[in-house]
């Protein structure tokens, strides 16, 4: 995994939601490291553990502002949502699961990673310029 470098690109211009991505790539960062520098698997475990916590927190806080402000894209955007839930459950599965090899989090952290640079600005960044236009 790379490290996933927070840009100007990433911001979505809510400075709360920019706040939770930056956490939530924190995140995945603190999991590459410790790929990197062989940490124990107990600490790789709470630090995924915190990621899917924090995630999980973060999708309701998009969701709450979808419903609030009627965003008129909110349909595709909890598919997508749905989607990332999925990639978090498959890290948790690994967490539950794996034996004594923390390769399966990193993996799974990997695909979230990758998935999430995307669906920000892909799909975080017009919701973004809506609320922005709704006066958030
Ligand atoms: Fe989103």
């Amino acid at each position: 995994m790379t490290t996933f470098k927070w840009s100007k690109s990433y911001s979505v211009d809510i400075p709360e939601i920019d706040e939770q991505h930056k956490q939530i790539i924190d995140f995945l960062n603190q999991l590459d490291r410790a790929k990197k520098d062989r940490t124990e698997k107990e600490t790789i475990e709470n630090i995924a553990n915190s990621l899917i916590e924090y995630a999980r927190n973060h999708l309701e806080c998009e969701e709450r502002y979808m419903k609030e402000y009627a965003y008129p894209d909110s349909e595709e955007h909890l598919k997508e949502h749905k989607e990332f839930r999925r990639k978090i459950k498959a890290i948790n599965r690994e967490v539950q699961s794996n034996g004594h090899n923390p390769g399966g989090i990193l993996k799974a952290s990997i695909m979230l990673q990758q998935w999430l640079m995307w669906h920000i600005q892909e799909t975080d960044r017009p919701l973004g310029e809506y609320l922005k236009q709704q006066g958030v």
